[in-house]
């Protein structure tokens, strides 16, 4: 059911610091911070040649990612993002083998403009899951 991995998005206490690392230790593409509001993180995106890194840092005040980091106040994998053709039947499969689906369990418009959902790390060995429906997953 699940495609390529998307992308890990990694929760970092210091975006230009992490930045920093990955461009200039690690030697990668790295973009221009992108402010992302209406999902409460400040992005910048890794791009490898067959997946995305996503260092992300928390901005304004309800910030999904913000209780992460007083938990792991060093950064840490905040989730996996796998690609899959039809997320409504990709949900229905999971909820009918027990996963759990949070929220309301109807597909949001993540980060890069394409429907998600995520699931509940308890049912995925301690890993939040992103579930992203790609064109691509569907070809
Ligand atoms: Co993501």
């Amino acid at each position: 059911m699940i495609g390529r991995l998307n992308h890990i998005a990694i929760a970092v206490p210091d975006l230009t610091a992490a930045t920093a690392l990955y461009r200039d230790t690690l030697g990668a593409k790295v973009s221009a911070p992108i402010a992302q509001p209406e999902h409460g993180v400040t992005v910048v995106f890794v791009e490898l040649s067959n997946t995305k890194v996503e260092l992300l840092h928390p901005l304004g005040d309800k910030s999904p990612i913000a209780g992460f980091l007083e938990r792991n106040p060093a950064g840490g994998i905040h989730h996996v993002c796998y690609e899959v053709a039809d997320i409504l039947a990709a949900r229905d499969k999971l909820r009918a083998d027990g996963a759990r689906v949070l929220g309301d369990g109807e597909p949001k418009i993540g980060a890069h403009g394409l429907p998600v959902l995520f699931l509940h790390p308890k049912d995925f060995y301690g890993t939040l899951v992103e579930i992203e429906q790609t064109a691509a997953a569907a070809a």
